[in-house]
C-alpha cells in the first residue's frame, strides 16, 4: 500500500480507481480508462463520494480520446465528446459535482469552437483541451479540500480539543485526496486541535465503517466507531463539540441532500446544541435548485439492508425502503464550509448561497 492513500490514480493518460468495494479487506487497484469504464465504477460504486465521482467520470472520458483513433474532425469529435459527457451523467443521481463537471467541459469545448470559429481548429487540439481541463479537476480538488480543513477547524474555539462526530466518508478515498470533512477532522489533528473523532458505521452501505475507519486508522488519527443509532446518546454522554458532514448537493437556501442518516443528526445535534458544519467544495453547490425538495435521491437495491457480504440478515419477504440520501434543512446547519470560507446565515437564520457565491466570485 502506498504513503497516501489515492481513490484515484492517474498518470500518463492512464486512470486507476481504487476498488472500494474490496476495502478494507483487499486494496486493489483497476484500470478505468474508457469512459464505460469510469460508467461502471461509478454506477457499482468502485468509487464513491460526490468529488470522486466527476472526476473519475473526466478522467476516464479524457483517457479514452487520448487513444482514440484520428477518425474524427472538429464537428463529429464534439459530438462524441457531448454524447459521453451525458452517458457518463447517467451513472449516478445525486450528486451534483458529475453534472456540473459535465456542464463545464461541454462550456469549455462550446468556447472553444466559437473562439476558432472559421480557423484551423483541430480535433486534436481539441481533445487536449478536453484532457488538461480534465487533469486540472484532480489537482484542483485537493487544494479546495484543504483550504476547506482551514477554514472548518477555524470554526472551532483555539482554546480547547474538540470531540468531532461525521458521517458517512468523506476522506481521501471520497475525493481526489485529503478530503472534505474528513479533511477538517485531518487538519484540526495535524493542529493538536483533535481530542477525539467519532465515526458513525453508515447503515446500510458502511461507508464510515469499511472507509472512514480504514481511513482513521490508516493516518492514526484518534477515533471511535459507533452505529448510526447510538449517535444521539453519544451527543448527550461524550461531550461531542461539533458534527461535521459532507455533501452531495447544496441548493440556494442551505438544504443539503448528503448520506442517509445526515438529517437525523443534524435534528440530534439542534437538540443538544452542537453545531452542525456540512463541508462541501464549490463544486457541490447547485443554485439551480431553490429548496432540498427539488433534489432527485437515489433510491439503492433492497439487498443492501437485507444482506451483508451476500448473506441475508433479514427476515425473507420483507418489503424494504433504501434512499441513499437525504435532505437536511439549511435551518438545521450552523455553517456550510467551502474553500472560499464558510457561508454564514442572515439575522432570521437563513442561508443565501448565491448572494455568498457571488461576492466571493
Ligand atoms: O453513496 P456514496 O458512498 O457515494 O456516498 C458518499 C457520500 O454521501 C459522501 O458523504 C458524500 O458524497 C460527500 S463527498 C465528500
Amino acid at each position: 500500500m502506498s504513503q497516501n492513500l489515492e481513490a484515484i490514480r492517474y498518470k500518463n493518460n492512464k486512470l486507476e480507481i481504487l476498488n472500494q468495494l474490496l476495502l478494507p479487506d483487499l486494496f486493489t487497484y483497476e484500470d478505468c480508462s474508457s469512459a464505460t469504464q469510469g460508467w461502471e465504477a461509478i454506477h457499482t460504486m468502485k468509487v464513491r463520494g460526490a468529488p470522486a465521482i466527476a472526476i473519475t467520470a473526466a478522467l476516464s472520458l479524457a483517457c479514452e480520446l487520448y487513444n482514440l483513433e484520428d477518425q474524427f474532425n472538429l464537428q463529429s469529435l464534439k459530438k462524441y465528446i457531448f454524447d459521453k459527457l451525458d452517458y457518463l451523467c447517467t451513472s449516478r443521481p445525486t450528486a451534483v459535482n458529475l453534472f456540473r463537471m459535465c456542464d463545464e467541459m461541454k462550456f469549455i469545448i462550446e468556447k472553444e469552437c466559437l473562439s476558432h470559429e472559421n480557423k484551423n481548429l483541430t480535433a486534436q487540439y481539441l481533445k487536449n483541451i478536453f484532457i488538461e481541463n480534465a487533469e486540472k479537476l484532480l489537482v484542483k480538488d485537493i487544494q479546495d479540500n484543504m483550504a476547506i480543513g482551514r477554514f472548518g477547524a477555524e470554526c472551532f474555539a483555539a482554546s480547547k480539543k474538540v470531540k468531532i462526530l461525521t458521517h458517512c466518508n468523506t476522506g481521501s478515498l471520497a475525493t481526489s485526496g485529503y478530503g472534505t470533512a474528513l479533511g477538517i477532522i485531518r487538519f484540526l489533528h495535524a493542529q493538536n486541535k483533535l481530542e477525539h473523532a467519532f465515526a458513525t458505521e453508515t447503515r446500510p452501505y458502511n461507508q464510515g465503517a469499511r472507509l472512514t475507519a480504514f481511513e482513521l486508522v490508516f493516518e492514526k488519527i484518534p477515533a471511535t466507531l459507533i452505529t448510526d443509532s447510538m449517535a444521539s446518546f453519544l451527543m448527550k454522554e461524550k461531550g461531542i463539540d461539533g458534527v461535521i458532514v459532507g455533501a452531495d448537493r447544496v441548493v440556494a437556501n442551505g438544504d443539503t441532500a448528503n448520506k442517509i442518516g445526515t438529517y437525523q443528526l443534524a435534528i440530534a445535534a439542534a437538540y443538544h446544541n452542537i453545531p452542525f458544519y456540512v463541508a462541501a467544495p464549490i463544486t457541490s453547490i447547485d443554485c439551480s435548485k431553490l429548496s432540498g425538495a427539488e433534489i432527485h435521491i437515489e433510491e439503492r437495491p433492497k439487498q443492501e439492508l437485507t444482506h451483508i457480504n451476500g448473506v441475508q440478515i433479514a427476515a425473507k419477504g420483507i418489503d424494504v425502503w433504501n434512499p441513499s440520501f437525504d435532505i437536511t434543512p439549511g435551518i438545521l446547519i450552523t455553517g456550510i464550509v467551502t474553500e472560499w470560507g464558510v457561508i454564514p446565515k442572515n439575522n432570521k437564520g437563513e442561508f443565501n448561497v448565491k448572494e455568498f457565491l457571488l461576492k466571493k466570485q
